[in-house]
């Protein structure tokens, strides 16, 4: 099994004693209930570097006062089994207190490309975000580190907060992982009842119908982005919270599709909300 550290020193003799024998070092920084999409970060991981370190830890300082921080799923002995098949070398599992003791005030932000998609909607997320991954690179000081594209906006902050503090590290960005019916895995969908799992696929085939028309030649962005709008309002029980379409380097609004563009949507199912983008290149 993977052998797991549950405190900063644990984890720095370990990665010290890898440096030691001459190994790189790559990390997957992770919230648990892992699924396929993470066991897919571990896999690039393990190709960047012989020695990786997958974290998992439930971040309080990015979920909102009325988010899901107390029920998000902890699964820690089926992670455990993930991470030691997908042949990790460390798993760094803290607590709250060893990441945010008494007295903690310090945080990152990386301002504009959190204005708009879930910034506009989860005030201070980002924020909580920055300031983990950096507390996290800082204590793990990888060569290389592994994000999804799941999670488009917080990709692209992390590159650039890495980019702007000069923090040593390589950021990868690896594709994101569906179901069979092209549901983009997440540790949130086991909050789908059966009916909102039967229509959650459809949040998927909205973003590739504007891809599609964007790829027929439409270049009109409010145009693309009411497309999109009607076709996640037309899914029963859904909340559409953003369906935008954006520059993909600054996350800024775009009115023609004169550059490489991001359609990203949130939608609220029921309880659950779930998050999903594909790039118009
Ligand atoms: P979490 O949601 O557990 O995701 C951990 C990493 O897995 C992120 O980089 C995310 O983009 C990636 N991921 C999730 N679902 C994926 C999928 N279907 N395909 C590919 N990659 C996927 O994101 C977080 O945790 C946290 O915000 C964290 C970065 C750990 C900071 O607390």
């Amino acid at each position: 099994m993977t052998p797991i550290a549950k405190t900063i020193s644990e984890v720095r003799t370990a990665v010290a004693a890898a440096r030691q024998a001459g190994q790189t070092i790559a990390f997957v920084p992770t919230m648990g209930a892992l699924h396929n999409g993470h066991a897919a970060l571990i896999q690039a991981a393990r190709r960047s570097a012989p020695y990786v370190v997958v974290s998992i830890f439930v971040n309080p300082t990015q979920f909102g006062p009325h988010e899901d921080f107390a029920r998000y799923p902890r699964t820690l002995e089926q992670d455990h089994q993930l991470c030691t098949e997908a042949r990790a070398s460390l798993i760094f599992v803290p607590t709250v207190d060893e990441m945010y003791p008494e007295n903690f005030v310090t945080f990152v932000e990386v301002k504009e490309l959190d204005q708009l998609l879930c910034g506009a909607s989860r005030p201070r997320h980002f924020r909580g975000v920055c300031t983990v991954v950096l507390k996290l690179l800082n204590i793990v000081q990888p060569d290389v580190a592994h994000f999804g594209a799941k999670d488009f906006q917080q990709a692209r902050i992390i590159q650039q907060m890495v980019r702007d503090l000069n923090v040593p590290v390589q950021i990868r960005i690896e594709p994101t992982v569906r179901e069979p019916d092209g549901l983009a895995m997440s540790s949130r969908n086991q909050y789908l009842t059966p009916a909102e799992r039967a229509v959650a696929p459809r949040i998927y085939q909205a973003l590739q119908s504007v891809l599609q028309r964007a790829r027929s030649g439409e270049i009109d962005v409010a145009r693309l982005e009411s497309v999109l709008q009607g076709e996640l309002s037309a899914i029963p029980g859904a909340r559409v919270d953003y369906a935008r379409i954006v520059d993909a380097e600054r996350l800024q609004p775009l009115s023609r599709l004169d550059r490489p563009a991001v359609a990203a949507v949130a939608v609220v199912l029921g309880q659950t909300r779930l998050i999903d983008n594909v790039v118009i290149a």
